[in-house]
């Protein structure tokens, strides 16, 4: 791969009256992480290797009008509510409200024109240790998709000199409503666009995972990971066990659940580590949610990746930290109400290492 940092040229358009840009976060490494403002989305992030050409290991288009056309969310906040949500449907006091229908009968990923479909406002600035960040600000308004109450998002992209993008998460709502943020950035530890991730030696430091119907709905069930292919709590290889005769398996076409992860708090922690022999390249991830959803790129298939790379099947993987699918209509998971006066917040920070 040469030195491709994506010209901000491509990215400049006028979009819902608003103007969408790209912006470079370096780091004192070199490392550059690119970010757009149309669904907050995260474009790249290079490592840079001494005597190597640079990696790029986040899946991407290198022009807005591809993100424009993008079905599978890459590098995108997910909201207001990520994940599912059974038939589109939840009651708040008694009251239903009804979603936009996007995913067979289920709301997905907000709906129609959901969090990654829109233009947030942007704010680059140095943090306290002088590293590159950006604010985005999102007002979803009441009504949005069919979710009650004015919702305020903030969301935070820093890149730190220990090689991290981290992501902090806020909102405010005016009304009673359900909110449950993530990210959904695909990454490939061999470089975008350069191969299966079903190499990737994966730990998630999980116990339990909530097993689903077929259209990818919790049935309520916490599952022991146990003598499972579910049981990442020691390094094994994604494809390993990945086309086994597990119903939940067969259903997701491979992995794409919520695993429960091991905190009893919701202080930030690491759940998970991912690495590549061939690039001897290491992602830790670290969270302040009770869940994450590791989707194993079942369903992609990118024509039009970043230098013309094509991203089939299985050559990206998101650990899309979050509160657990369908939770408003789930009494038993932890609750996504927001009340005014409240305020949410959620941290993750995805680690790099390069050896
Ligand atoms: C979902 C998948 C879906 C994907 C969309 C994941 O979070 O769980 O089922 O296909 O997002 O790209």
């Amino acid at each position: 791969m040469k030195n491709a940092i994506i010209a901000k040229e491509n990215f400049r358009k006028r979009i819902d009256d608003q103007e969408v840009t790209l912006f470079n976060l370096k780091n004192k490494n070199g490392c550059v992480c690119q970010i757009t403002n149309y669904g907050a989305r995260i474009v790249s992030f290079f490592l840079f290797k001494k005597g190597k050409a640079p990696v790029d290991v986040i899946l991407g288009y290198d022009s807005i009008d591809n993100y424009l056309n993008d079905d599978f969310y890459l590098g995108a906040i997910a909201g207001r509510y990520a994940n599912r949500i059974a038939k589109g449907k939840f009651s708040l006091d008694g009251k239903e409200y009804s979603l936009f229908v996007n995913n067979g009968p289920n709301s997905l990923h907000g709906g129609q024109k959901g969090f990654d479909k829109v233009v947030w406002k942007t704010q680059p600035f140095l943090n306290e240790k002088e590293e590159e960040a950006i604010e985005l600000r999102y007002l979803s308004k009441d009504g949005e998709e069919g979710y009650t109450g004015n919702l305020e998002v903030k969301v935070i992209y820093t890149l730190t000199n220990k090689n991290e993008i981290k992501i902090d998460y806020c909102a405010e709502t005016d009304a009673k409503t359900v909110i449950n943020l993530t990210n959904h950035v695909y990454f490939n530890l061999k470089g975008a666009g350069e191969g299966l991730i079903t190499s990737h030696d994966l730990v998630l430091n999980a116990d339990y995972f909530t097993p689903t119907d077929s259209n990818s709905i919790p049935t309520g069930e916490i599952r022991s990971v146990t003598n499972t292919p579910m049981d990442f709590r020691s390094a094994h290889k994604i494809g390993e066990r990945i086309n086994d005769d597990y119903i939940e398996l067969i259903q997701g076409i491979g992995y794409d659940h919520n695993w429960v992860l091991n905190k009893e708090n919701s202080k930030l922690s690491h759940f998970a580590t991912v690495k590549e022999v061939s690039t001897e390249i290491v992602l830790n991830v670290y969270t302040t949610e009770p869940g994450v959803h590791f989707y194993s790129g079942n369903y992609l298939d990118v024509k039009n990746g970043k230098e013309s790379k094509t991203y089939p099947a299985r050559s990206g993987f998101c650990l899309e930290t979050q509160h657990f699918p369908d939770s408003p209509n789930q009494d038993n998971f932890p609750s996504t109400v927001l009340n005014p006066g409240e305020i949410y917040t959620q941290t993750t920070v995805y680690q790099f290492k390069v050896n």
